[in-house]
């Protein structure tokens, strides 16, 4: 006989997977060339030097970013942390370079391999799946405004409670995650639901942090997309919603006005949300 419970996330849980999907990546660590190491490495220890002249850190003070420091890395949680607080910087100095779709941060929680989807499909899900339907459509493009047949859109997202499948005891994998291919018109319409604002597991390290500063842990409900097609670059990124809460205070600073969706509703109810994705060519 089994009982029904309730699972929660844990930080340790999300951010260990977190870890473990990293980890998993396979990407071969590039060789940076000690110049480059120098030059960086130097900089950010400066950064951390001036931020304790300047603000009188005591050694309490020292050893309790210490200890902290070594939890964070004991939970697991580096990817959580650094997606939240660096990768917006890292993406605004690739995006210096980038035409096309505005990127935005890919975030620990993707997924390679995902199950491949037609152009017109609904993302795996459970039966009944809560949340309010969204209908999302819309184009590839090349920047000359040709469509892009046979593109691929990765799309993953969280639930109507704000968790995503593979971190979160409970949901199935794959669930609302999904690899979307155009048709000849570059086309894509995706059945799926709505997803909620998503918290910083408050638990861990990193959520010790922001409630210790007095900062919140949210970021806006978004869907996360990577676009790719043969001969052209692949854009990551993220859609938001209008009017959404914590659109203006993203914890993460990862919104940009132009990611911003409006979804309306459809004579059937559902919301339907439409966003055309410009792919350049490289
Ligand atoms: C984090 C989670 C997200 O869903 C996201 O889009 C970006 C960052 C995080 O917890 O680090
Ligand atoms: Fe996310």
């Amino acid at each position: 006989m089994t009982t029904t419970e309730h699972h929660t996330p844990t930080a340790a849980g999300s951010g260990s997977s977190a870890s473990a999907a990293f980890r998993a990546a396979a990407r071969t660590t590039q060789d940076v060339p000690p110049e480059r190491v120098d030059t960086v490495a130097r900089a950010v220890l400066r950064g951390v030097h001036q931020a304790i002249r300047e603000h009188d850190v005591t050694y309490p003070e020292f050893q309790a970013a210490k200890q902290w420091l070594m939890d964070v890395g004991e939970g697991g949680e580096w990817p959580l942390f650094l997606d939240v607080f660096v990768e917006h910087v890292v993406e605004e100095v690739a995006a210096r370079t980038q035409d096309g779709t505005k990127g935005s941060i890919q975030g620990p929680y993707y997924l390679p391999d995902q199950e491949k989807l037609p152009w017109q499909a609904s993302l795996p899900m459970r039966p009944g799946e809560k949340g309010t339907p969204l209908v999302f459509a819309g184009q590839v493009r090349d920047v000359d405004g040709t469509p892009v047949a046979a593109a691929e859109l990765d799309i993953w997202h969280a639930d109507d409670d704000g968790y995503y499948s593979g971190f979160a005891p409970d949901i199935p994998d794959g669930n609302l995650r999904g690899v979307v291919v155009t048709d000849g018109q570059g086309r894509f319409e995706i059945t799926t639901v709505r997803p909620a604002p998503y918290q910083i597991p408050t638990d861990g390290p990193t959520g010790k942090l922001i409630a210790a500063a007095g900062w919140h842990a949210w970021r806006p409900a978004h869907l996360h997309l990577m676009v790719r097609a043969p001969g052209y670059r692949t854009i990551t990124t993220q859609l938001y919603f209008q009017g959404g809460e914590w659109l203006d205070s993203d914890v993460a600073e990862a919104t940009k006005p132009e990611l911003v969706l409006d979804p309306r509703p459809q004579e059937d109810g559902r919301l339907r949300a439409t966003y055309d994705f410009v792919l350049e060519r490289g």
